[in-house]
């Protein structure tokens, strides 16, 4: 099964499978994503997909669709990132794939910083950074902990075949 996955490139003509994606979603798994209540998902996804210079990566699986997304959102000179992996495939390592895609793609857009909202307590992110060699910041203000990582530090998350794609796109900026 897990030689069919295909991370792929998503944008707003995708809205109607990341639509049903959040839809198969618990509400518990929508919290921890979206830190509110969103209700309908096609009132805000379309924005989400259509922000200037975001980059949405998504894991497709024959016959299931969508069963997890990821965005890198451009704020000043940094980038936010956010991870959705639908419930039934989480703790399948899907969520680290996708960050480490989206890290790898983050260095060669240039962004110095990523950071991300998570609530307090969730463990799986910081998992997910102790694979690499990166130092991560916490900061939890407001019921909400910002954790951010410098992009440059990413690599050992990134791996190798990564760093070898960024040397094939050409420098990174920062
Ligand atoms: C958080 C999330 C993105 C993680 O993705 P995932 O595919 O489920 O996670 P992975 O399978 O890649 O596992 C990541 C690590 O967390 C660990 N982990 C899993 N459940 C855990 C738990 N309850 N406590 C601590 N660590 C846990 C895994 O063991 C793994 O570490 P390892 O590789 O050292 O074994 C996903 O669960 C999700 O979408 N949750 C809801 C939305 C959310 O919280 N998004 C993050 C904020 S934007």
């Amino acid at each position: 099964m897990r030689r069919r996955l295909r991370i792929v490139h998503v944008g707003p003509d995708a809205l109607a499978d990341v639509v049903a994606l959040h839809r198969r979603c618990s509400a518990y798994t929508l919290w921890s994503r979206y830190h509110r209540a969103m209700g309908d998902p096609e009132t805000y996804l379309g924005t989400l997909l259509g922000r200037p210079g975001a980059l949405h990566l998504a894991v497709r699986v024959p016959h299931s669709g969508l069963v997890a997304i990821g965005h890198v959102m451009p704020d000043g000179d940094r980038a936010e990132v956010a991870l959705l992996v639908q419930d039934g495939w989480q703790n399948q390592g899907l969520g680290t794939r996708l960050l480490r895609r989206l890290a790898c793609e983050s260095r060669r857009l240039g962004w110095a910083e990523l950071y991300g909202l998570v609530l307090p307590g969730e463990r799986r992110i910081s998992a997910m950074l102790r694979h690499g060699d990166v130092a991560a910041d916490h900061v939890t203000e407001h019921g909400v902990t910002t954790v951010q990582v410098a992009t440059s530090g990413l690599g050992t998350v990134c791996g190798t075949r990564c760093a070898d794609a960024i040397r094939a796109f050409g420098a990174v900026r920062r």
